[in-house]
Protein backbone atom coordinates (compact mmCIF):
# COMPACT_ATOMS: atom_id res chain seq x y z
CA UNK A 1 0.00 0.00 0.00
CA UNK A 2 1.37 3.51 -0.75
CA UNK A 3 1.20 6.76 1.73
CA UNK A 4 -0.84 9.39 1.49
CA UNK A 5 1.20 12.69 2.38
CA UNK A 6 -0.97 13.15 5.33
CA UNK A 7 0.00 10.01 6.99
CA UNK A 8 3.82 10.67 6.41
CA UNK A 9 3.43 13.86 8.32
CA UNK A 10 1.07 11.95 11.22
CA UNK A 11 2.91 9.07 11.15
CA UNK A 12 6.36 8.26 9.55
CA UNK A 13 9.84 8.55 10.97
CA UNK A 14 13.40 9.37 9.30
CA UNK A 15 14.62 6.13 7.78
CA UNK A 16 10.90 4.57 6.69
CA UNK A 17 10.58 3.27 3.23
CA UNK A 18 7.67 4.26 2.07
CA UNK A 19 5.69 4.48 -1.87
CA UNK A 20 3.76 7.85 -2.76
CA UNK A 21 1.02 8.78 -5.59
CA UNK A 22 0.51 12.17 -7.04
CA UNK A 23 0.93 15.08 -9.08
CA UNK A 24 3.91 17.23 -9.32
CA UNK A 25 3.35 20.71 -8.37
CA UNK A 26 6.65 22.08 -9.34
CA UNK A 27 10.16 20.74 -10.58
CA UNK A 28 13.28 22.51 -10.10
CA UNK A 29 17.04 20.90 -11.03
CA UNK A 30 19.97 21.98 -8.86
CA UNK A 31 23.49 22.41 -10.32
CA UNK A 32 24.55 19.25 -8.49
CA UNK A 33 22.90 16.77 -9.80
CA UNK A 34 19.73 16.40 -8.24
CA UNK A 35 15.98 17.09 -8.66
CA UNK A 36 13.76 19.15 -6.61
CA UNK A 37 10.47 17.51 -7.13
CA UNK A 38 7.55 19.22 -5.06
CA UNK A 39 4.30 16.58 -5.30
CA UNK A 40 0.64 16.88 -3.57
CA UNK A 41 -2.04 14.43 -3.36
CA UNK A 42 -4.26 16.58 -1.74
CA UNK A 43 -4.96 14.53 1.48
CA UNK A 44 -3.58 17.99 3.70
CA UNK A 45 -2.78 21.08 2.71
CA UNK A 46 1.16 20.30 2.54
CA UNK A 47 2.41 18.90 -0.25
CA UNK A 48 6.32 16.54 -0.33
CA UNK A 49 9.61 17.32 -1.20
CA UNK A 50 11.03 14.86 -3.53
CA UNK A 51 14.74 14.28 -3.84
CA UNK A 52 15.54 12.65 -7.11
CA UNK A 53 19.04 11.77 -7.60
CA UNK A 54 20.81 12.25 -11.11
CA UNK A 55 22.01 8.30 -10.89
CA UNK A 56 18.61 6.67 -11.39
CA UNK A 57 18.18 5.42 -14.62
CA UNK A 58 14.91 7.43 -15.97
CA UNK A 59 16.72 10.60 -14.53
CA UNK A 60 17.75 12.03 -17.93
CA UNK A 61 14.57 10.53 -20.12
CA UNK A 62 12.46 11.18 -18.30
CA UNK A 63 12.63 13.16 -14.62
CA UNK A 64 14.54 15.62 -16.42
CA UNK A 65 10.96 16.34 -18.75
CA UNK A 66 8.65 16.24 -15.68
CA UNK A 67 6.29 19.06 -15.78
CA UNK A 68 3.36 20.79 -13.61
CA UNK A 69 0.14 18.45 -13.50
CA UNK A 70 2.21 15.34 -14.47
CA UNK A 71 1.50 12.22 -12.05
CA UNK A 72 4.32 9.93 -10.38
CA UNK A 73 4.22 6.82 -7.87
CA UNK A 74 8.04 7.36 -5.87
CA UNK A 75 9.11 4.88 -3.75
CA UNK A 76 12.09 5.69 -1.93
CA UNK A 77 13.48 6.59 1.90
CA UNK A 78 12.30 9.69 4.29
CA UNK A 79 15.42 11.55 5.63
CA UNK A 80 15.41 14.76 7.56
CA UNK A 81 15.12 17.89 5.40
CA UNK A 82 17.54 20.64 5.18
CA UNK A 83 14.58 23.25 3.81
CA UNK A 84 12.38 25.34 6.04
CA UNK A 85 9.39 24.44 4.64
CA UNK A 86 9.38 20.47 5.93
CA UNK A 87 11.24 18.40 8.48
CA UNK A 88 11.04 15.27 6.39
CA UNK A 89 11.64 14.94 2.67
CA UNK A 90 11.66 11.77 -0.02
CA UNK A 91 14.67 10.59 -1.24
CA UNK A 92 13.28 9.20 -4.30
CA UNK A 93 15.32 5.28 -5.58
CA UNK A 94 12.08 4.72 -8.13
CA UNK A 95 10.14 7.32 -9.77
CA UNK A 96 7.62 5.85 -12.20
CA UNK A 97 5.74 8.44 -14.25
CA UNK A 98 1.65 7.25 -14.55
CA UNK A 99 0.76 9.95 -16.74
CA UNK A 100 2.55 12.82 -18.92
CA UNK A 101 0.97 16.17 -19.20
CA UNK A 102 0.56 15.54 -23.38
CA UNK A 103 1.58 19.25 -23.87
CA UNK A 104 2.57 21.54 -20.51
CA UNK A 105 2.12 24.78 -22.42
CA UNK A 106 -1.80 24.37 -22.89
CA UNK A 107 -1.96 22.61 -18.91
CA UNK A 108 -3.91 25.48 -17.50
CA UNK A 109 -3.01 25.12 -14.23
CA UNK A 110 0.21 26.66 -13.85
CA UNK A 111 1.91 26.96 -10.51
CA UNK A 112 1.09 31.24 -10.20
CA UNK A 113 -1.56 32.06 -8.97
CA UNK A 114 -4.80 32.62 -10.85
CA UNK A 115 -7.87 34.13 -10.60
CA UNK A 116 -10.92 32.82 -9.01
CA UNK A 117 -13.24 33.48 -12.48
CA UNK A 118 -10.04 31.91 -14.40
CA UNK A 119 -10.45 28.94 -11.95
CA UNK A 120 -13.94 28.49 -12.51
CA UNK A 121 -13.53 28.18 -16.51
CA UNK A 122 -11.33 24.86 -15.70
CA UNK A 123 -13.58 23.49 -13.15
CA UNK A 124 -12.28 20.01 -13.55
CA UNK A 125 -8.89 21.30 -13.17
CA UNK A 126 -9.41 24.00 -10.17
CA UNK A 127 -9.21 21.04 -7.26
CA UNK A 128 -5.58 20.80 -8.15
CA UNK A 129 -5.06 24.47 -6.74
CA UNK A 130 -3.73 24.86 -3.41
CA UNK A 131 -6.88 27.22 -2.78
CA UNK A 132 -9.76 24.85 -4.12
CA UNK A 133 -7.80 22.45 -2.37
CA UNK A 134 -8.55 24.14 0.97
CA UNK A 135 -12.24 24.53 0.10
CA UNK A 136 -12.95 20.94 -0.65
CA UNK A 137 -11.02 19.46 2.51
CA UNK A 138 -12.78 21.99 4.36
CA UNK A 139 -16.13 21.80 2.86
CA UNK A 140 -15.72 18.00 3.94
CA UNK A 141 -15.09 18.59 7.48
CA UNK A 142 -18.59 20.65 7.80
CA UNK A 143 -20.03 17.85 6.44
CA UNK A 144 -18.60 15.57 8.48
CA UNK A 145 -19.22 17.47 11.80
CA UNK A 146 -22.79 18.54 10.77
CA UNK A 147 -23.50 14.60 10.96
CA UNK A 148 -21.61 14.09 14.24
CA UNK A 149 -23.26 16.91 15.61
CA UNK A 150 -26.62 15.36 14.98
CA UNK A 151 -25.67 12.19 15.39
CA UNK A 152 -24.64 13.28 19.21
CA UNK A 153 -27.65 15.01 19.55
CA UNK A 154 -29.90 11.87 18.44
CA UNK A 155 -31.47 13.17 15.34
CA UNK A 156 -31.85 11.12 12.61
CA UNK A 157 -31.06 11.83 8.78
CA UNK A 158 -33.65 10.71 6.70
CA UNK A 159 -33.64 11.26 2.81
CA UNK A 160 -35.95 14.19 1.59
CA UNK A 161 -37.08 13.46 -2.33
CA UNK A 162 -35.60 15.22 -4.82
CA UNK A 163 -38.23 15.47 -7.21
CA UNK A 164 -41.57 16.80 -6.17
CA UNK A 165 -45.12 18.18 -6.77
CA UNK A 166 -45.17 21.18 -3.98
CA UNK A 167 -43.72 24.44 -3.77
CA UNK A 168 -42.00 24.56 -0.30
CA UNK A 169 -41.06 28.61 -0.63
CA UNK A 170 -43.86 29.32 -2.66
CA UNK A 171 -41.39 31.64 -4.64
CA UNK A 172 -42.17 29.91 -7.65
CA UNK A 173 -38.51 28.92 -8.31
CA UNK A 174 -38.49 25.63 -9.88
CA UNK A 175 -36.71 23.87 -12.69
CA UNK A 176 -39.55 21.56 -13.93
CA UNK A 177 -38.65 17.81 -14.63
CA UNK A 178 -40.35 16.37 -17.31
CA UNK A 179 -40.61 13.72 -20.10
CA UNK A 180 -42.34 15.27 -22.15
CA UNK A 181 -40.92 16.53 -25.47
CA UNK A 182 -41.05 20.82 -25.52
CA UNK A 183 -40.83 20.52 -29.35
CA UNK A 184 -43.73 18.82 -29.82
CA UNK A 185 -45.70 18.26 -26.27
CA UNK A 186 -49.06 16.88 -25.80
CA UNK A 187 -51.80 19.67 -25.13
CA UNK A 188 -54.80 19.35 -23.68
CA UNK A 189 -58.79 20.80 -25.59
CA UNK A 190 -57.33 24.07 -24.17
CA UNK A 191 -54.01 24.41 -25.69
CA UNK A 192 -52.26 23.88 -22.64
CA UNK A 193 -48.86 21.49 -22.30
CA UNK A 194 -51.17 18.29 -20.82
CA UNK A 195 -48.65 16.96 -17.99
CA UNK A 196 -51.11 14.23 -17.28
CA UNK A 197 -49.10 12.33 -20.08
CA UNK A 198 -45.97 13.23 -18.56
CA UNK A 199 -44.45 10.79 -16.86
CA UNK A 200 -45.67 11.37 -12.99
CA UNK A 201 -48.91 12.33 -14.56
CA UNK A 202 -48.58 15.91 -12.84
CA UNK A 203 -46.48 18.99 -13.18
CA UNK A 204 -43.39 17.78 -10.86
CA UNK A 205 -40.14 19.98 -10.20
CA UNK A 206 -36.43 19.51 -8.70
CA UNK A 207 -36.69 20.67 -4.68
CA UNK A 208 -36.37 23.82 -3.36
CA UNK A 209 -36.45 22.39 0.14
CA UNK A 210 -36.93 19.34 2.24
CA UNK A 211 -38.46 20.82 5.08
CA UNK A 212 -42.26 19.59 4.28
CA UNK A 213 -41.12 16.13 4.11
CA UNK A 214 -38.88 16.59 7.45
CA UNK A 215 -41.58 17.91 9.17
CA UNK A 216 -43.67 14.50 8.50
CA UNK A 217 -40.50 12.82 9.92
CA UNK A 218 -40.22 15.18 12.69
CA UNK A 219 -43.62 14.17 13.63
CA UNK A 220 -43.19 10.47 14.10
CA UNK A 221 -39.62 9.69 15.04
CA UNK A 222 -39.20 13.68 16.41
CA UNK A 223 -35.53 14.35 16.03
CA UNK A 224 -34.20 14.32 12.37
CA UNK A 225 -32.44 16.55 9.81
CA UNK A 226 -31.96 16.31 5.64
CA UNK A 227 -28.82 16.76 4.07
CA UNK A 228 -28.99 17.21 0.49
CA UNK A 229 -28.91 19.12 -2.84
CA UNK A 230 -31.91 21.87 -3.63
CA UNK A 231 -32.52 23.50 -6.37
CA UNK A 232 -34.14 27.25 -7.01
CA UNK A 233 -34.25 28.72 -10.21
CA UNK A 234 -33.40 31.90 -9.34
CA UNK A 235 -31.93 34.18 -11.77
CA UNK A 236 -29.84 36.68 -9.22
CA UNK A 237 -26.12 36.57 -9.88
CA UNK A 238 -24.96 37.19 -6.89
CA UNK A 239 -22.04 35.82 -4.51
CA UNK A 240 -24.85 34.30 -2.35
CA UNK A 241 -26.82 32.27 -4.73
CA UNK A 242 -26.67 28.89 -6.91
CA UNK A 243 -29.21 27.65 -8.82
CA UNK A 244 -28.23 24.06 -7.17
CA UNK A 245 -26.87 24.38 -3.38
CA UNK A 246 -26.99 21.87 -0.26
CA UNK A 247 -28.85 22.57 2.71
CA UNK A 248 -28.82 20.88 6.05
CA UNK A 249 -32.60 21.20 7.42
CA UNK A 250 -33.33 20.00 11.06
CA UNK A 251 -36.39 19.55 12.08
CA UNK A 252 -37.50 18.71 15.56
CA UNK A 253 -41.37 17.92 17.34
CA UNK A 254 -42.28 19.46 20.60
CA UNK A 255 -40.18 22.72 19.54
CA UNK A 256 -40.85 26.01 19.11
CA UNK A 257 -39.29 29.19 17.82
CA UNK A 258 -36.49 29.85 20.48
CA UNK A 259 -34.99 25.90 20.81
CA UNK A 260 -35.13 26.35 17.24
CA UNK A 261 -32.55 29.38 17.54
CA UNK A 262 -30.75 27.83 20.01
CA UNK A 263 -30.10 24.74 17.91
CA UNK A 264 -29.04 26.58 15.21
CA UNK A 265 -26.30 28.47 17.53
CA UNK A 266 -24.95 25.06 18.52
CA UNK A 267 -24.87 23.79 15.29
CA UNK A 268 -22.71 26.56 14.08
CA UNK A 269 -20.53 26.76 17.18
CA UNK A 270 -19.68 22.78 16.67
CA UNK A 271 -18.88 23.29 12.99
CA UNK A 272 -16.91 26.18 13.57
CA UNK A 273 -14.83 24.01 16.38
CA UNK A 274 -14.30 21.28 14.47
CA UNK A 275 -13.11 23.69 11.61
CA UNK A 276 -10.03 24.68 13.98
CA UNK A 277 -9.32 21.72 15.72
CA UNK A 278 -9.43 19.99 12.03
CA UNK A 279 -8.18 22.15 8.85
CA UNK A 280 -5.41 24.35 10.49
CA UNK A 281 -3.73 23.77 8.09
CA UNK A 282 -6.00 24.95 5.11
CA UNK A 283 -7.06 27.64 7.33
CA UNK A 284 -3.97 29.39 7.82
CA UNK A 285 -3.37 29.23 3.99
CA UNK A 286 -6.74 30.47 3.48
CA UNK A 287 -6.04 33.71 5.81
CA UNK A 288 -3.34 34.72 3.95
CA UNK A 289 -5.14 33.77 0.57
CA UNK A 290 -7.80 36.10 1.51
CA UNK A 291 -6.23 38.65 3.69
CA UNK A 292 -9.07 37.48 6.74
CA UNK A 293 -7.69 35.81 10.21
CA UNK A 294 -9.78 33.10 9.80
CA UNK A 295 -9.06 31.73 12.77
CA UNK A 296 -10.35 34.67 14.61
CA UNK A 297 -13.35 34.38 12.50
CA UNK A 298 -14.36 31.52 13.69
CA UNK A 299 -13.27 31.63 17.12
CA UNK A 300 -15.66 34.55 17.55
CA UNK A 301 -18.51 32.50 16.00
CA UNK A 302 -17.69 29.61 18.20
CA UNK A 303 -17.50 31.52 21.33
CA UNK A 304 -19.30 34.70 21.04
CA UNK A 305 -23.12 34.83 22.41
CA UNK A 306 -25.65 35.60 19.66
CA UNK A 307 -27.49 38.64 19.48
CA UNK A 308 -31.23 37.43 19.51
CA UNK A 309 -33.79 40.36 18.01
CA UNK A 310 -37.62 40.99 16.95
CA UNK A 311 -37.71 42.01 13.57
CA UNK A 312 -39.65 45.13 14.77
CA UNK A 313 -36.30 45.88 16.66
CA UNK A 314 -33.76 45.70 13.93
CA UNK A 315 -36.27 47.90 11.44
CA UNK A 316 -35.96 50.64 14.89
CA UNK A 317 -32.01 50.07 14.56
CA UNK A 318 -31.67 50.58 10.82
CA UNK A 319 -34.35 53.41 10.47
CA UNK A 320 -31.79 55.03 13.19
CA UNK A 321 -28.98 54.24 11.43
CA UNK A 322 -27.33 57.33 10.22
CA UNK A 323 -26.49 56.19 6.35
CA UNK A 324 -28.63 56.12 3.67
CA UNK A 325 -29.64 52.66 2.10
CA UNK A 326 -29.88 51.59 -1.42
CA UNK A 327 -33.13 50.03 -0.12
CA UNK A 328 -35.63 51.78 2.03
CA UNK A 329 -36.28 50.49 5.67
CA UNK A 330 -39.90 50.24 7.10
CA UNK A 331 -42.14 47.85 8.85
CA UNK A 332 -42.82 45.27 6.41
CA UNK A 333 -40.12 45.41 4.21
CA UNK A 334 -37.80 42.08 4.05
CA UNK A 335 -34.59 43.09 4.97
CA UNK A 336 -31.53 43.35 2.17
CA UNK A 337 -28.30 42.08 2.49
CA UNK A 338 -26.68 45.45 3.32
CA UNK A 339 -29.39 45.83 6.08
CA UNK A 340 -28.01 42.45 7.54
CA UNK A 341 -24.25 43.26 7.41
CA UNK A 342 -25.25 46.72 9.04
CA UNK A 343 -26.86 45.28 11.99
CA UNK A 344 -23.85 42.26 12.32
CA UNK A 345 -21.33 44.64 11.07
CA UNK A 346 -21.51 48.17 12.18
CA UNK A 347 -24.36 47.74 14.77
CA UNK A 348 -23.94 44.20 17.00
CA UNK A 349 -20.17 43.54 15.93
CA UNK A 350 -21.93 40.15 16.16
CA UNK A 351 -23.90 37.42 14.39
CA UNK A 352 -27.82 38.21 14.99
CA UNK A 353 -30.83 35.86 14.91
CA UNK A 354 -33.80 38.17 13.55
CA UNK A 355 -36.90 36.70 14.85
CA UNK A 356 -40.77 36.90 14.05
CA UNK A 357 -41.11 38.78 10.76
CA UNK A 358 -44.49 40.30 9.35
CA UNK A 359 -46.51 37.53 7.70
CA UNK A 360 -46.74 38.52 4.40
CA UNK A 361 -42.91 38.22 3.20
CA UNK A 362 -42.44 34.76 4.87
CA UNK A 363 -43.82 31.51 3.72
CA UNK A 364 -47.62 29.84 4.02
CA UNK A 365 -46.43 27.35 6.62
CA UNK A 366 -44.83 29.41 9.33
CA UNK A 367 -46.70 29.79 12.66
CA UNK A 368 -48.93 32.82 12.91
CA UNK A 369 -48.44 34.68 16.20
CA UNK A 370 -50.55 35.90 18.28
CA UNK A 371 -50.56 39.76 16.94
CA UNK A 372 -52.17 38.42 13.57
CA UNK A 373 -49.05 40.13 11.76
CA UNK A 374 -46.31 38.62 12.16
CA UNK A 375 -45.21 34.95 11.93
CA UNK A 376 -42.72 32.46 14.23
CA UNK A 377 -39.45 33.25 11.81
CA UNK A 378 -35.74 33.23 11.86
CA UNK A 379 -32.98 34.76 9.92
CA UNK A 380 -29.26 34.08 11.74
CA UNK A 381 -27.20 36.64 9.60
CA UNK A 382 -23.56 36.49 10.30
CA UNK A 383 -20.99 39.17 9.72
CA UNK A 384 -19.49 39.52 6.19
CA UNK A 385 -21.70 37.34 4.91
CA UNK A 386 -25.53 37.89 6.06
CA UNK A 387 -28.15 35.21 6.00
CA UNK A 388 -27.10 32.28 6.37
CA UNK A 389 -29.94 30.18 7.92
CA UNK A 390 -33.71 30.93 7.38
CA UNK A 391 -36.14 28.66 9.83
CA UNK A 392 -39.37 29.06 11.71
CA UNK A 393 -41.66 27.40 14.02
CA UNK A 394 -44.65 25.43 12.18
CA UNK A 395 -48.08 26.59 11.45
CA UNK A 396 -49.52 23.33 13.13
CA UNK A 397 -52.98 24.38 13.55
CA UNK A 398 -55.31 23.43 10.44
CA UNK A 399 -58.11 26.08 10.75
CA UNK A 400 -55.17 28.88 10.40
CA UNK A 401 -53.02 27.39 7.88
CA UNK A 402 -55.88 26.89 5.68
CA UNK A 403 -56.72 30.37 6.17
CA UNK A 404 -53.08 31.31 5.11
CA UNK A 405 -53.38 29.24 2.00
CA UNK A 406 -56.55 30.44 1.23
CA UNK A 407 -55.32 34.14 1.48
CA UNK A 408 -52.36 33.21 -0.63
CA UNK A 409 -54.64 31.49 -3.27
CA UNK A 410 -52.79 28.11 -3.01
CA UNK A 411 -54.50 24.95 -3.85
CA UNK A 412 -55.01 22.95 -1.04
CA UNK A 413 -55.11 19.70 -2.64
CA UNK A 414 -51.74 19.66 -3.67
CA UNK A 415 -50.60 19.88 -0.27
CA UNK A 416 -53.42 17.30 0.84
CA UNK A 417 -50.61 14.88 2.26
CA UNK A 418 -48.58 18.00 4.50
CA UNK A 419 -52.13 19.00 5.72
CA UNK A 420 -53.13 15.68 6.90
CA UNK A 421 -50.33 15.62 9.42
CA UNK A 422 -52.56 18.34 11.45
CA UNK A 423 -55.06 16.18 11.35
CA UNK A 424 -53.32 13.09 13.12
CA UNK A 425 -51.86 13.90 16.70
CA UNK A 426 -50.65 17.48 15.81
CA UNK A 427 -47.43 18.63 17.39
CA UNK A 428 -46.10 22.39 17.82
CA UNK A 429 -42.45 21.32 15.77
CA UNK A 430 -39.71 24.06 14.13
CA UNK A 431 -36.68 24.04 11.94
CA UNK A 432 -34.74 25.83 9.68
CA UNK A 433 -32.29 25.49 6.76
CA UNK A 434 -28.40 26.28 6.78
CA UNK A 435 -26.99 26.55 3.05
CA UNK A 436 -23.72 24.87 3.31
CA UNK A 437 -22.10 26.69 0.67
CA UNK A 438 -22.70 29.98 2.51
CA UNK A 439 -21.12 27.96 5.53
CA UNK A 440 -18.23 27.18 3.41
CA UNK A 441 -17.48 30.67 1.41
CA UNK A 442 -18.13 32.10 5.15
CA UNK A 443 -15.45 30.05 7.04
CA UNK A 444 -12.71 29.89 3.98
CA UNK A 445 -13.07 33.63 3.77
CA UNK A 446 -13.46 33.16 -0.11
CA UNK A 447 -17.32 35.21 0.21
CA UNK A 448 -18.51 33.71 -2.84
CA UNK A 449 -20.69 30.31 -3.17
CA UNK A 450 -19.55 29.89 -6.28
CA UNK A 451 -15.83 28.96 -5.01
CA UNK A 452 -17.81 26.46 -2.24
CA UNK A 453 -18.68 23.90 -4.30
CA UNK A 454 -17.07 21.67 -6.50
CA UNK A 455 -19.34 22.53 -9.88
CA UNK A 456 -21.32 25.67 -9.69
CA UNK A 457 -24.71 25.65 -11.16
CA UNK A 458 -25.07 29.37 -12.12
CA UNK A 459 -27.95 31.24 -14.71
CA UNK A 460 -26.08 30.12 -18.27
CA UNK A 461 -23.51 28.09 -16.52
CA UNK A 462 -24.31 24.61 -15.81
CA UNK A 463 -20.73 23.26 -17.92
CA UNK A 464 -18.72 20.41 -16.36
O1 LIG B 1 -34.33 30.82 3.85
P1 LIG B 1 -34.54 29.63 2.98
O2 LIG B 1 -35.18 29.84 1.66
O3 LIG B 1 -35.37 28.62 3.87
C1 LIG B 1 -35.90 27.43 3.47
O4 LIG B 1 -35.73 26.90 2.40
C2 LIG B 1 -36.61 26.69 4.58
N1 LIG B 1 -37.52 25.72 3.96
C3 LIG B 1 -35.61 26.06 5.48
C4 LIG B 1 -36.23 25.33 6.65
O5 LIG B 1 -36.81 25.98 7.49
N2 LIG B 1 -36.09 24.02 6.72
O6 LIG B 1 -33.15 28.89 2.73
C5 LIG B 1 -32.38 28.45 3.82
C6 LIG B 1 -30.92 28.77 3.61
C7 LIG B 1 -30.62 30.26 3.48
O7 LIG B 1 -30.50 30.87 4.74
C8 LIG B 1 -29.29 30.24 2.73
O8 LIG B 1 -28.21 29.97 3.61
C9 LIG B 1 -29.47 29.05 1.82
O9 LIG B 1 -30.47 28.21 2.38
N3 LIG B 1 -29.88 29.46 0.47
C10 LIG B 1 -29.08 29.48 -0.61
N4 LIG B 1 -27.78 29.19 -0.75
C11 LIG B 1 -27.23 29.31 -1.99
N5 LIG B 1 -27.93 29.68 -3.08
C12 LIG B 1 -29.26 29.99 -2.99
N6 LIG B 1 -29.93 30.33 -4.10
C13 LIG B 1 -29.89 29.89 -1.71
N7 LIG B 1 -31.14 30.10 -1.26
C14 LIG B 1 -31.13 29.82 0.06
MG1 LIG C 1 -34.39 32.88 3.72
Amino acid sequence: MHSSIFNIQAKHKRGDLVTVKGWVRTRRDSKSGVSFINLYDGSCFDSLQVVVPDNLENYQEEVLKLTTGCSLMVKGELVKSLGKQQSLELRAEEVLVVGWVDDPDSYPMSPKRHSLEYLREHAHLRPRTNVIGSVARIRNCISQAIHRYFNEQGFLWVASPIITASDCEGAGQMFRVSTLDFQDPARDEHGKVDFEKDFFGKETFLTVSGQLNAEAYACALSKVYTFGPTFRAENSNTSRHLAEFWMVEPEVAFSDLNESAELAETLLKAICRAVLAERADDLRFLSEYSGEDLFSRLDQLATMSFVHIDYTEAVAILEQAERDFEFPVFWGADLSSEHERYLTEQHFKAPVIVKNYPKDIKSFYMKLNDDGKTVAAMDVLAPGIGEIIGGSQREHRLDVLDARMDELGMNQEDYDWYRELRRYGTVPHAGFGLGLERMVAYVTGLGNVREAIPFPRTPRNASF
